[in-house]
């Protein structure tokens, strides 16, 4: 039988030793704290074999693993959070599902349907939900990724793939306001390349630029397009908009070098309820420097399932440091935060049906 046609016998290992009341719930480092379980999955004979709930733990690999030398491994980033009667909710995961899907896809990957990839998650939060914080801006990061698992160097899809999920319970990924640089230079992908893709080697390319702005005392990059470097894409771990004369702007999905943000997607939607006008188009380097220096940039922001609304408050650009409104005054981002919050924490109707009880 193939096991995802019923993910009722997904086989459960409780761990026999809690590390919950280890964990220091007022300082709590993004991404370095993991919860009790992990689920595994393999695929191996052409199809899925039986999940297992299992404690979190290290995974054995053999030095020929091909994910390793090849880069055949995406991920997915997702949160859980709980409402003060505690109810445990999922925030939109059937777009983290297609996009997981579309990326395997496009790394010549084993899938696994949208709805499998929705209730395996559901499963393992709600075991760990005793992970999940009602503190404001805490949560259950999510981490699902499958990786190519054939013993094998030659390059050629892998016929084997491990599919994992783990969960951590977060705060912020941003503990301060963020200032970027615009990177003119470098580039995280080209039209053809693997950009739409959330695949690990998107990352790693992107660490070498990323360690040289820091070092000029930046957080992140701007990438711009590969072509002409004249087009803003996408900020280092978040998308990127602007709040340019009253219209909420941020780059256009028409191309396939810019990730497909399911935070990005709310915040447009939102607004478009609110009545605010919104615009999916190219932005180009030149109209955000001239807008942030005559001030029809009222925002920056960053949106991103870990760093969620992020205020941007410094752009460089070659020479310049730009400064922006500070955090205070900044009508918009706070309002879309506040209520995207609220709806994650059950405090507001879901009217969009955005939130999945777990
Ligand atoms: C996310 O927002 O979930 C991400 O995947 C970004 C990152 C932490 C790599």
């Amino acid at each position: 039988m193939n096991i995802l046609n019923d993910t009722k016998s997904i086989n459960v290992t409780l761990t026999k030793q809690s590390h919950i009341n280890d964990v220091d719930w007022n300082n709590i480092p993004f991404g370095r704290v993991f919860s009790d379980h992990m689920l595994v999955m393999d695929y191996a004979d052409g199809e899925w074999k039986q999940p297992e709930i299992i404690p979190f733990g290290d995974l054995l690999l053999n030095p020929a693993t091909s994910a390793i030398h090849y880069g055949q491994s995406v991920f997915e980033g997702m949160k859980a959070t709980k409402a003060e009667n505690g109810d445990v909710f999922l925030f939109r995961p059937e777009m983290n599902a297609k996009r997981f899907r579309e990326s395997c896809e496009r790394m010549c990957m084993a899938t696994i349907p949208d709805d499998i990839f929705v209730e395996l998650i559901r499963k393992l939060v709600d075991i760990d939900r005793d992970w999940i914080s009602t503190k404001e801006d805490y949560s259950l990061y999510i981490r699902p990724f499958m990786f190519a698992t054939d013993d094998f160097i030659g390059v050629k899809p892998s016929e084997t793939y491990k599919f994992v999920i783990f969960t951590c319970p977060v705060g912020t990924y941003y503990t301060e306001p963020v200032s970027v640089k615009i990177e003119e230079f470098y580039t995280r992908a080209a039209a053809g390349g693997a950009g739409i893709a959330k695949t690990a080697g998107n990352y790693g390319a992107a660490l070498y630029p990323a360690k040289l702005g820091q070092m000029n005392g930046f957080h992140q990059l701007v990438w711009t397009d590969a072509k002409e470097h004249k087009y803003i894409e996408e900020s280092g771990t978040m998308n990127i908009l602007f709040v340019i004369n009253g219209v909420l702007v941020t780059p256009s999905e028409e191309s396939d070098t810019i990730l497909r943000g399911t935070t990005k997607r709310a915040v447009i939607e939102v607004a478009k309820s609110w009545g605010m006008k919104v615009e999916e188009r190219q932005v180009s380097v030149n109209e955000v420097i001239s807008g942030i220096k005559d001030g029809s940039i009222s925002e920056v922001f960053g949106a991103g399932t870990a760093a969620t609304i992020a205020h941007i408050v410094k752009v460089g650009f070659r020479d310049e440091i730009l400064e922006l409104s500070p955090v205070e005054k900044r009508p918009f981002a706070n309002k879309v935060k506040k209520y995207l919050d609220d709806l994650k924490a059950g405090k507001i109707e879901d009217i969009n049906g955005w939130c999945l009880k777990v």
